[in-house]
């Protein structure tokens, strides 16, 4: 989950390779560095935290060179300082990496036997001195970089420079995802088309064992075997602007306010709002009605929207629905179904424990679909099926406008398989996809909410745990409003079923812990509510998330609450996120954290 990048080319790279790795911040931030070779010379540049640290260096120290790499760190072996960013150096080389490489520990041993000096506590250092060591032994610098991939075991999208070849960069990928940009005298290397957008939407994806050699004029690409291969090139629609914040103080913030636009988009590409029937099932590779299981797999928030999918597959649909997170699901070896559907979310498309979930499905034989905000990913790429998310880039680290767009696929999905199944009829399928059309009207409606949501965050700013309790399909919401929260303000929350209160969690209540309670009127309120007298019945503050009719109903005393309009069951998860992400958003603000890049995170996590 670092990001890459390299250059061959035409000008002096080092502005080109901070441009896309501005692109890339979202992979990670401890760190950030570039190495450019000039008049034979390898030369570096590293910082410790955020790019903008990088580019001051820059400005103090630039450097020159029409040859040069990029990097930008989400931290793994070692702590983020100068000395584990990227690139690192070994005699004639320079390296940047995204993956881990698990055997570090034994090459490292060899290596030091051969007498190379360590000055990083990285696992990628070892690839430097690796390739040293080979170019030492006589071989030419391509043959040197083959020889290492052999011996390299783990995940890994490398690119290598070397201080005798100044017209060439050579880039590997096993596992982590590295394209190729195909430009005018220059050519590129990066992580994704995003950051090679401003330079060329001429794009070739490496598979998994390849391995290139990219010169100012020319490309080439092999196999792990050294066997040249032919990739097509495609042509990106990655855009090469930068999205900027609008009036907003943070991305986050605008992504919450974007919500009702982006799933009216996303819905609308799914649900005839004139006919009021769900189109999403028409052209796919399997039929829903002949398929006795479904497999769910996704990792953070996008496994809660899966989550929130298993109740509306089961109660709509009437199909079982297995969801794990993907790094369970990988290797729990699960018997699979024959003729059996795997779904994967992924707002990224890239996430390393979600593609291994779907190539151990596919292998299995199963039908792939996925719901991706990235179409060009990964994981778009390997399934049969793209459910796309419409919800444009997400910069903020907290997921939130994905969120909704998943949930709004997943509920049009769910209404077509029913549809398929026999188990909804056309009177059924009309007046739910009707329901869902009204959502984008009811997130306007929260988010009007937004003040009362701010006043209730100071509150919650002083806390230092919170419990989030819901019931059915505001359960996995109570555990996305937990996520939201630990995420971004750092304060610990943990999300429950409301009725699972009684066997644990509830001995934690004291005053000194709130419980927010999301409950809209439905058909289990009052057994929310009899949950919510046993908190207060310990002493426990109750920050209570309903509706009208709720609010009216409801006979606990609560410190806050916040009214949401009274709304048909299938959308309560879509509309109750919101004020679950404002919240969240405002005690982050109020405590003064960095809300858009939070420690520790990132948005794409390609190791496992
Ligand atoms: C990271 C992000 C989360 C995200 C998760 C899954 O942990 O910080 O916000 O939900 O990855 O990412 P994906 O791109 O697969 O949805």
């Amino acid at each position: 989950m670092c990001g890459i990048v390299g250059i061959v080319g035409k000008q002096s790279v080092a502005p080109l390779l901070v441009d896309a790795l501005k692109r890339l911040e979202y992979r990670g931030y401890d760190s950030a560095g570039v190495a450019t070779l000039e008049n034979g010379v390898l030369n570096r540049r590293r910082a410790q935290g955020k790019l903008v640290n990088l580019e001051k260096k820059l400005i103090a120290e630039p450097l020159n060179g029409f040859v040069g790499i990029g990097h930008t760190r989400w931290a793994t072996h070692g702590v983020p300082n100068v000395e584990n960013a990227h690139p690192h150096f070994s005699d004639n080389v320079a390296i940047v990496h995204n993956g881990i490489i698990e055997n570090f520990r034994a090459l490292r041993e060899e290596l030091e036997k051969k007498g190379y000096v360590f000055t990083s506590q990285t696992d990628t250092e070892v690839v430097a001195h690796l390739v040293a060591s080979y170019l030492k032994e006589g071989l030419e610098p391509i043959k040197a970089a083959q020889k290492t991939f052999q011996r390299l075991e783990g995940a890994y999208a490398l690119a290598i420079l070397f201080k005798d070849a100044d017209d060439m960069i050579i880039g590997a990928r096993n596992g982590p995802p590295l394209a190729i940009g195909h430009g005018e005298g220059e050519n590129y290397l990066g992580s994704d088309a995003i950051a090679l957008a401003p330079f060329t939407n001429k794009i070739t994806y490496l598979e998994d064992g390849d391995w290139c050699i990219i010169k100012k004029d020319n490309v080439e690409i092999f196999d792990f075997d050294g066997n040249p291969q032919e990739r097509i090139a495609q042509t990106s629609a990655s855009s090469s602007f930068l999205v900027d914040k609008g009036n907003h103080r943070h991305f986050m913030l605008k992504e919450i306010y974007e919500q009702p636009e982006v799933m009216s988009h996303t819905l609308s590409h799914y649900l005839d709002f004139g006919t009021c029937e769900s189109h999403i099932g028409n052209d796919l590779p399997f039929d829903f009605a002949k398929i006795d299981r479904m497999a769910i797999s996704a990792c953070g928030t996008a496994y809660y929207a899966g989550l929130i999918a298993k109740y509306w597959f089961e109660k709509y649909a009437r199909l079982p629905v297995d969801i794990d997170v993907a790094s369970e699901f990988r290797y729990r070896e699960m018997p699979l179904p024959k003729n059996g559907f795997a779904l994967f979310i992924s707002q990224s498309g890239e996430t390393a424990d979600t593609l291994a979930s779907l190539r151990y499905c596919k292998e299995g034989g199963m039908h792939i679909g996925a719901v991706v905000n990235v179409v060009e990913s990964t994981i778009a790429r390997e399934s049969d099926v793209i459910f796309r998310t419409l919800a444009g880039p997400e910069i903020g680290v907290a997921s939130t406008k994905a969120f909704t767009c998943q949930l709004s696929v997943l509920a049009s999905l769910a209404i077509a398989a029913g549809k398929a199944r026999g188990v909804l009829s056309d009177e059924d399928e009309k007046r739910l996809v009707r329901e869902l059309t009204e959502a984008p009207r009811y997130a306007n409606a929260a988010l009007k909410l937004e003040k009362d949501l701010e006043k209730i965050a100071h509150d919650v700013a002083k806390v230092r745990h919170i419990l989030y309790l819901g019931r059915d399909t505001n359960f996995p919401l109570a555990m996305e409003g937990a996520l939201k929260l630990k995420e971004i303000s750092y304060i610990h929350a943990e999300g429950y079923p409301a009725g699972e209160l009684k066997h644990g969690p509830i001995a934690l209540i004291d005053e000194d812990m709130p419980v927010v309670v999301i409950a809209p009127h439905d058909s289990i309120f009052e057994k929310t509510v009899s949950n919510m007298q046993e908190v207060a019945a310990r002493g426990g503050r109750i920050i209570l998330i309903t509706d009208e009719k709720g609010a009216s109903l409801n006979s606990v005393d609560t410190e806050h609450m916040i009214v949401m309009p009274n709304m048909p069951d299938i959308l309560t998860p879509l509309i109750y996120a919101l004020p679950i992400q404002l919240l969240a958003y405002h005690t982050a603000v109020i405590m003064g954290t960095d809300v858009d890049q939070p420690r520790n995170l990132a948005k794409s996590v390609t190791v496992e």
